[in-house]
């Protein structure tokens, strides 16, 4: 593995005033989040719509690299460029989710470890041949009655570390996303406590899997009291516990921290965000890896007015300066993005 330029590459990814797009929907939540907004779920639907956001001009200054799946990954846009060659030379760092999804982990009712580590040295070699200079990998820990279990912990720590080394050894940048749902009716607390648990969990197994911590990248979720709770979500509160604990259980050396929208509404996604970067400098580079807090308001559009290219473009436009904004902590009131609230949690 080349260290330096694993480094550069995570550097790129949390450079000043950029962030990624997470656009690695998997076809199924993809057709999920087409279905709630009646769009045709098929694979051209799907490519017309993720070509609307990658050829929206604004990418190009603000977004560092797209996350894609599989199936765009080996897709070409309208004018026959493949997309991640397209993105590629506008300096936009093209990136794969390489999990497979979640299965149920047996003995552990409700809990998941994501699957796919097997054939990961195979796909991640073909994927990086054709371009892919980082990968993200997702798991999931649900906050409910007696979960999550340290055993669950545990083995998606295992999974995650593995899956990062296996990455670095290709000279691909990890993205380790261990995703603690917001769905659910815990309180701030319960989540900032399982959030301590997780990251000093998954670093301990990635420094045993020999994970070179500056190339590469923590995605994670801020920390909030559960969607279901009833409980407020104030930004100040949010900042404070997402820092506090960050800063308690990262290391310091690692190549940089990105968040998820984790559906939030955009305008919480983007407010907190910018609360947590009023509270900087931070160790690393802190920005945002947004799917739905990005994507939902464009989606709302473009189901509506599926001609209006432009229209969509100068939404997503929009998402973007907001984007880049709250991860400078320079969002102004009147920035916020739509409200727009999404349901579906997978990916
Ligand atoms: P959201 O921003 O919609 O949570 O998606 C980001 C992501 O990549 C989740 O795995």
């Amino acid at each position: 593995m080349n260290i330096v330029q694993l480094e550069n590459v995570a550097k790129a990814l949390v450079a000043p005033g950029k962030g990624i797009l997470a656009a690695d929907e998997s076809s199924a939540t993809a057709n999920k989040r087409f279905a709630a907004v009646y769009v045709t779920q098929d694979e051209e639907h799907r490519r017309a719509f993720r070509e609307i956001l990658l050829t929206t001009p604004e990418v190009a200054e603000i977004v560092s690299g797209v996350i894609f799946y599989d199936e765009t990954f080996w897709e070409t846009g309208s004018n026959g460029e493949l997309f991640r060659e397209y993105c590629a030379k506008r300096g936009v760092i093209p990136g794969i989710k390489v999990d497979e999804g979640l299965v149920d982990l047996p003995g552990f009712p409700g809990e998941k470890v994501s699957k796919g580590l097997d054939s990961l040295p195979e796909r991640i070699a073909k994927y990086a041949a054709a371009g892919a200079q980082f990968a993200k990998w997702r798991s999931v820990i649900v906050i409910g009655d007696k979960i999550p279990t340290d055993a669950c912990i545990a083995a998606n720590a295992f999974v995650l570390a593995r899956y990062a080394r296996i990455c670095q050894e290709a000279g691909v940048v990890p993205i380790v996303e261990p995703e603690v749902l917001f769905d659910g009716t815990h309180t701030a607390e319960q989540c900032e406590s399982v959030t301590a648990h997780v990251l000093e969990t998954l670093f301990a197994a990635m420094r045993t899997y020999r994970v070179h911590f500056p190339g590469a990248i923590l995605k994670t979720g801020m920390v909030l009291p559960g969607k279901n709770s009833g409980i407020p979500v104030d930004e100040t509160d949010v900042a404070d516990r997402t820092v506090h604990t960050l800063r308690a259980h990262v290391p310091h050396d690692l190549g940089g921290v990105v968040f998820l929208s984790g559906g939030q509404t955009s305008h919480q996604a983007f407010a907190n965000l910018n609360a947590i970067a009023q509270r900087g400098p931070h160790p690393w580079g802190l920005t945002f890896s947004y799917s739905r807090a990005l994507q939902d308001p464009v989606l709302k559009h473009w189901a509506i007015h599926q001609t209006d290219t432009t229209g969509a473009q100068s939404i997503f436009a929009h998402q973007l300066k907001v984007a880049r904004a709250s991860r400078s902590g320079e969002m102004s009131v009147s920035s916020h993005g739509d409200d727009f609230v999404s349901h579906s949690q997978d990916m």
